[in-house]
């Protein structure tokens, strides 16, 4: 009885203490999903992703795609260029998946240390997806090979067929070809990349030890209805496009469960505003500059602080093998919400940063 009461004291305590938490130091995060794009863009939101994170996949959907090691390494030497000095950011780089490509080159590309993972892209499903993969079916034996050799293959989880509505093409695309993978090939070591539904949670809980996703602070903040408050809301479009509001507590449930095959990919996106702000808008939310301020209020909202970590640099890490950062990042809470600032400049030209529609008290110290 009296053990009892101590418990509960100690337990009261405890989660008191940490509500009223205004400090965390955290291992350095790493970003398993970013799009750095090229020429201007690229230069512009590079050190937006290094000011924080220690490492990053970069993806592959370039104009024209990155298809072979040669064109990564290239890619790789432009990215490293537009990283501000004294900071040692890894990107590590990826080949976007076609029917075409050659299992033995990337099978070089990978055992060289050139090339991380590969990105499977249905084709017509996103942005720059155009040659993507169509038939499943052919691309099993690249599949095979990636999995003797332990090397990831990242989703991009969707079906492209138009009869199917825009809110189910995630659920449709784990039960037509997901399933297929995976029952397949179950060494295949798979990302289902960017997940916004209560099925994905499910099927990659439940799936076999290979199988993990990524979760992108734009999915944990917001639900469809943020594409549509007040009138149409083009910088709240991306793909997967934004669930109800029960799927966004899904995810956000394994997030602060800390279960070990969830992990941050922000797919940070960015796209100039004329271009999302257009007859026919792009996809993406730029999500890079305040990305670790909102999940730390997220985190916070759901007094799962002490599982942030967990999320941001410990899971990902070890599922793709990778040492944890040695460097450390402290988050404060500050007495009243931050100001974000909302564009980010390319000469003439502007990218919308994402703000969240809740106050974020949070902010990485620097
Ligand atoms: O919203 C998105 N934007 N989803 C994707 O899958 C691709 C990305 C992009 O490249 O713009
Ligand atoms: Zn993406």
């Amino acid at each position: 009885m009296l053990n009892n009461i101590k418990v509960n004291t100690l337990n009261f305590i405890f989660k008191d203490l940490i509500e009223n938490m205004k400090e965390i130091e955290i291992i350095q995060p790493d970003d398993w999903h970013v799009h750095f794009r090229d020429k201007e863009i690229l230069q512009a939101v590079v050190p937006e992703t290094t000011r924080h994170f220690g490492r990053s996949i970069v993806m592959p959907n370039l104009l024209p795609p990155i298809l072979s090691a040669k064109a990564a390494i290239e890619y790789k030497k432009t990215i490293q260029k537009a990283i501000p000095k004294d900071n040692d950011f890894t990107p590590l780089m990826t080949i976007y998946l076609t029917e075409n490509t050659d299992k033995n080159k990337l099978k070089e590309a990978y055992l060289d240390g050139h090339v991380f993972a590969v990105k499977l892209y249905p084709a017509g499903a996103t942005t720059n997806s155009a040659s993507g993969v169509k038939n499943i079916e052919k691309i099993m034996p690249v599949l095979e090979t990636m999995a003797t050799i332990g090397m990831p293959l990242l989703i991009h989880g969707e079906v492209t067929d138009k009869n199917i509505d825009i809110f189910d093409r995630e659920k449709v695309f784990i039960e037509q070809k997901l399933d297929f993978i995976c029952r397949e090939i179950p060494q295949l070591r798979i990302t289902l990349e960017h997940i916004t539904t209560r099925e994905a949670t499910v099927y990659v809980k439940e799936g076999n030890q290979n199988l993990v996703a990524s979760i992108t602070p734009h999915h944990l903040a917001m639900n469809r209805n943020d594409i549509f408050s007040g009138g149409i809301r083009p910088h709240n479009f991306c793909l997967p496009i934004l669930k109800k509001e029960t799927h966004r507590k899904s995810l956000v449930e394994v997030a602060i469960s800390g279960n070990s095959k969830f992990f941050l990919g922000t797919d940070t996106a960015p796209h100039l505003k004329n271009d999302k702000e257009s007859e026919c808008g792009c996809a993406g939310v730029f999500n890079a500059t305040y990305c670790m301020a909102i999940l730390a209020q997220i985190f916070d909202d759901n007094d799962a602080l002490h599982i942030l970590e967990k999320f941001t640099s410990i899971n990902g890490a070890k599922h793709y093998k990778q040492h944890l950062n040695k460097k450390k990042i402290k988050m404060i809470k500050k007495n009243s919400p931050i100001k974000f600032n909302s564009i980010l400049s390319i000469n003439d030209k502007d990218i919308v940063i994402f703000k969240p529609n809740f106050p974020v008290y949070w902010e990485v110290e620097h």
